[in-house]
């Protein structure tokens, strides 16, 4: 069997391709048959004098989606879907679909998610999903090219590895259980172990939020590196995001330009990234006229403010401690600030990237820990990292969907995940 996305290689002979139809026009006495076999498009023409009776019956009464295998000469037609065309001998039935519910037409996104199993075939849905598989990959390129090692971090857990705030709860043999909502405090004790490390896995928020920005099933990597500061941290934070864009811009060029996605603010983001600290952000919102409040954590709309000051994203670094979670180093400087840094993408994105200087003082970091009001017990492993070896440290966790949702120019993140978890929705 050959695939679609192979034709080239085959002009002038005669193959057999297998998929599902997506659209049927029969024009007398010839039909085309547009098949997609998931690695592209083809279109086959059927001739009703060159088949036998069967196979003009069954190639014209074919049903959207059915499954089929079809059989024909293959040559270049720049104006067939897929650049190719097939003059078809024979068109086999492997299973007739039943009335499809997805038509050629407007569907409210309610519906659409009700079908997100088939949905996920639609034209715009594969091409986002292929940019997330892409990008996956790019971000384990990179981190291997880089010695990073992988380490897979529990998603059951009995901490907290965020705030309180956002936590599903579980039943685990007579004791709670926590989904994971980071795998951060674990992927830091295996800093001592090699170093640089990373873990990239779903993460569980029971975020209430119904916004284009929050699920609450999302996919985050983390990586984590000994002996980097909070600069460090924010140079390899602008390296990796331009790695990724421009393995998105390389690779994706298809799928990019079926979502209708401008290419060129993607163009810009090669480091440096503009920086900006979280008390000049304010005192400028301030100063053109948005009112904000030093010490609050800055919030959506603010963040769409600031990145509009810049055309590519930018880090808004050392938040005051109180907006920021119980891990952060204190910054010496300032010690209402933790070195810490958000990375807001550019055209109203918002935040992709969380990242810090983690508190690598024992006192410090309990203290911050009891402040939190966090049950003690449930960290004295983490605090034992700051016992047997403490050494300053620093990690990031970027959004695989909002980084997703921003290189494919799509408006709500829950396209760019194939199956999205979100207040109101746990099936299919
Ligand atoms: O800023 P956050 O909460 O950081 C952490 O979880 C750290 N433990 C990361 C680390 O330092 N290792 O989340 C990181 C990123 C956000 O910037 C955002 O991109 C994404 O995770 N994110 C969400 N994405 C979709 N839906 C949600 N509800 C999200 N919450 C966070
Ligand atoms: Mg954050």
């Amino acid at each position: 069997m050959v695939l679609v996305r192979s034709l080239n290689e085959h002009v002038g002979t005669t193959v057999t391709v297998s998929g599902w139809v997506e659209q049927l026009r029969v024009h007398g006495k010839v039909a085309f048959i547009v098949l997609r076999d998931g690695t592209g498009l083809v279109q086959g023409v059927l001739a009703k004098a060159e088949v036998s009776d069967e196979v003009w019956e069954l190639g014209t009464s074919l049903t959207q989606e059915s499954t089929i295998r079809f059989t024909g000469a293959v040559r270049e037609d720049a104006r067939a879907p897929g650049g190719h065309e097939m003059g078809l001998t024979d068109v086999a039935l492997v299973s007739r679909s039943g009335e499809y519910p997805i038509q050629p037409k407007e569907h409210g996104v309610e519906f659409l998610l009700d079908h997100r199993h088939l949905w996920l075939r639609s034209s715009l849905q594969r091409a986002g999903l292929r940019v997330r598989s892409e990008v996956q990959q790019a971000i384990h390129d990179f981190l291997y090219e880089r010695d990073f090692v992988r380490v897979d971090t529990p998603i059951l857990t009995g901490s907290i590895g965020e705030s309180a705030g956002t936590l599903f709860e579980t039943d685990y043999f007579g004791q709670k259980a926590f989904l994971a909502q980071t795998g951060q405090l674990y992927v830091e004790s295996a800093c001592p172990a090699f170093r640089k490390v990373y873990c990239f896995g779903p993460t569980f928020r029971a975020e209430k939020s119904k916004t284009r920005r929050h699920l609450t099933e999302f996919w985050m990597v983390e990586p984590e590196v000994a002996f980097a500061d909070s600069d460090d941290n924010m140079n390899l934070q602008e390296e990796f995001v331009s790695y990724i864009v421009a393995r998105a811009l390389e690779r994706c060029g298809e799928e990019l330009e079926i979502l209708e996605r401008d290419p060129a603010p993607l163009e810009l983001v090669v480091p440096p990234f503009p920086r900006i600290s979280y008390s000049e952000a304010v005192e400028r919102l301030n100063a053109e006229g948005h009112p904000f409040e030093w010490g609050n954590d800055l919030g959506a709309t603010d963040e769409t403010v600031i990145s509009g000051w810049f055309d590519r994203p930018v880090f808004i670094y050392n938040y005051p401690a109180k907006a920021k979670a119980f891990y952060m180093k204190e910054n010496p400087e300032d010690t209402r600030t933790v070195l810490c840094d958000d990375l807001i993408a550019p055209e109203g994105y918002g935040e992709i990237i969380g990242g810090s200087q983690r508190e690598d003082d024992h006192d410090r970091l309990l203290a911050r820990i009891e402040e939190e009001g966090l049950p003690r017990e449930a960290y004295d492993w983490y605090l034992d990292l700051r016992k047997f070896g403490s050494f300053p440290h620093s990690g990031f966790g970027l959004g695989l969907e909002r980084t997703v949702a921003w290189i494919t120019g799509r408006h709500h993140i829950r396209e760019l995940i194939p199956f999205p978890r979100m207040i109101n929705r746990l099936t299919p």
